[in-house]
């Protein structure tokens, strides 16, 4: 029961990482403030939760929601903690097609509403005496090939504000991380193609499998692997760790499919076969 006591505000809550995790910290016995545009997940979470979780309807992107939402916290004791975590794909195109509004929207969900997030609840978390912080980023934020151009590049958007937000606000007792999610089976991805219905179930199933077989470690990457390292980092066991982003992703960074994989011919094993002949 590492967050008795402890009142969290989590984002994105009514799906994938979001649910795991405050399904997750109420387990551990946080009280929590789940904030999600999807008012039917965020109502079924919130009966999962046994009492200890609440819903409250929030567009990240809307700064008043963001202010109602830690009031909300307030008025239950917190917010102690803090998982900036709404997100979905943003805008697809390539860098040569992209169009103003579709990226401002993308870095609005994806990198703004994290800003404002630590902008709103940070004044209250001084007040309490400190708190803990977790944004989530991506192994997008690393390199590319994973994500489209405007989800990347606020992903590392994220991954840099982490580091100034827990240098600007260490003098209060806040930490600040952030997770990068490598490939994790949520709706994610059917979402960005505005699947539905049983095609959704389809493509959910066929990525399942594409993520079994997308890293060294051989299984699909779960929500729970994420909620796992986010309560680590929101727990006093991280308590001296902040400015750090922590790399969740089964080793899909480590290097190309080959240098891992024995099953995937490298250059070299090229050039063996060609000096073989
Ligand atoms: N799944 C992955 O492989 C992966 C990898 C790296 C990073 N991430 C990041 O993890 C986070 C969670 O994604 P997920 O994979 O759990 O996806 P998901 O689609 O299962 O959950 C995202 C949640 O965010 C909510 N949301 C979207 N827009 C919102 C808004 N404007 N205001 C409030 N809530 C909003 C959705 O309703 C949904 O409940 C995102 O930031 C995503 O970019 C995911």
């Amino acid at each position: 029961m590492r967050f008795e006591g402890k009142v969290a505000i989590v984002t994105g809550g009514a799906s994938g990482i979001g649910r795991a995790t405050a399904l997750r910290l109420a387990a551990e016995g946080a009280t929590v403030v789940m904030g999600d545009i999807d008012a039917e997940g965020g109502a079924a979470l919130a009966a999962e939760g046994g009492g200890r979780i609440h819903f409250r309807p929030t567009d990240v992107t809307a700064e008043a929601d963001i202010v109602a939402l830690v009031a909300a916290a307030q008025e239950l004791g917190g917010p102690h903690l803090l998982f900036n975590n709404a997100g979905a794909g943003g805008l697809r195109a390539p860098i040569d097609e992209i169009d103003l509004a579709g990226w401002d929207r993308t870095m609005a969900l994806l990198l703004s509403s994290v800003a404002l997030g630590i902008r709103h609840a940070a004044p209250a978390m001084t007040a309490l005496g400190g708190g803990a912080i977790v944004n989530t980023a991506s192994v997008a934020a690393l390199a590319a090939g994973a994500a489209p151009t405007a989800y990347s590049v606020a992903k590392a958007g994220v991954r840099h504000l982490t580091r100034m937000a827990a240098a600007d606000l260490a003098r209060h007792r806040i930490r600040v991380n952030a997770v990068l999610p490598g490939f994790i089976t949520t709706n994610i991805f059917a979402s960005a193609m505005e699947l539905t219905g049983t095609v959704r179930d389809t493509a959910n199933a066929m990525i399942a499998q594409a993520a079994s077989n997308a890293q060294p470690i051989r299984r699909a990457g779960r929500a729970e692997d994420i909620a796992a390292a986010v309560c680590f980092l929101l727990s006093d066991d991280a308590s001296f760790i902040t400015g750090t982003d922590l790399l969740v992703d089964g080793g899909l960074s480590v290097g190309p499919r080959h240098s891992w994989d024995p099953d995937t011919p490298g250059l070299f094993d090229a050039l063996a076969v060609i000096a073989a002949k």
